[in-house]
């Protein structure tokens, strides 16, 4: 029988660095969406660290839902729950959350994904609440490396709507959903930990 579970080569290396920044970042008790939980295997990983964060996967993809949900069956753990579908640009659920992560998701999806993800969040997470980024980003225009550049031109390559983003148009539109950015952390292979809280001072005018 064929195995659903996928395995991302990034996530063994990236995980524990990641966790490190979560625990600092947030209460021993959260309500955590995972949104583009890909194959799961950090869903499992930090779940699985944290039993007091309550882990909630998703994913738009039909493959990466069933691998999500076949490495939480192998793991059984308690506090990780069956992954749901979502698409950041479609409806989010409407439990609040005092987090929300997304690895991997801005540059390998259109700029509409990520102003979706930031409105999302921004209404999704408490007070307080936490929007925590991970990927690479450039800097004042720059790439922070030369493989990140070659990365970019690849990505466009792909889909001229991908490439890595400008942290600093990612914090000015977080900011209109009320998320401010607390914290960048440098991160290994050129990546970033990008963590914003909810101010709870969104700067769009409500629609009627
Ligand atoms: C590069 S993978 C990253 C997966 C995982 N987070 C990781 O780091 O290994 C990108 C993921 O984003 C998901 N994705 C793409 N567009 C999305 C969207 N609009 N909303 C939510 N997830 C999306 C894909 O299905 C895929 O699982």
């Amino acid at each position: 029988m064929n195995d659903p579970r996928l395995q991302s080569p990034a996530v063994a290396r990236n995980r524990q660095p990641i966790l490190e920044i979560l625990q600092r970042v947030l209460p021993e008790r959260a309500r955590v969406l995972e949104v583009a939980s890909g194959s799961g295997e950090h869903a499992v990983y930090l779940a699985g660290a944290t039993p007091g964060w309550r882990w909630q996967p998703s994913d738009p993809s039909p493959r990466a839902l069933a691998s999500i949900a076949a490495w939480r069956e192998a793991a059984g753990l308690a506090n990780l729950l069956e992954p749901v579908e979502l698409d950041v640009t479609g409806d989010w659920p409407s439990t609040p959350f005092e987090a929300v992560v997304a690895i991997n998701l801005l540059h390998i999806s259109p700029w509409a994904a990520t102003e979706a993800l930031l409105a999302g969040a921004g209404d999704a997470l408490v007070p307080g609440g936490v929007l925590f980024l991970y990927g690479p980003f450039r800097r004042e225009g720059r790439h922070t490396a030369p493989s990140n550049a070659t990365f970019d031109a690849d990505l466009r390559a792909r889909d001229p709507r991908w490439g890595i983003r400008d942290l600093e148009e990612v914090t000015a539109a977080a900011g209109r959903h009320g998320l401010k950015l607390d914290k960048v952390v440098t991160m290994p292979s050129n990546n970033l930990s990008l963590v914003f809280r909810q101010s709870g001072q969104s700067t769009l005018i409500p629609a009627r």
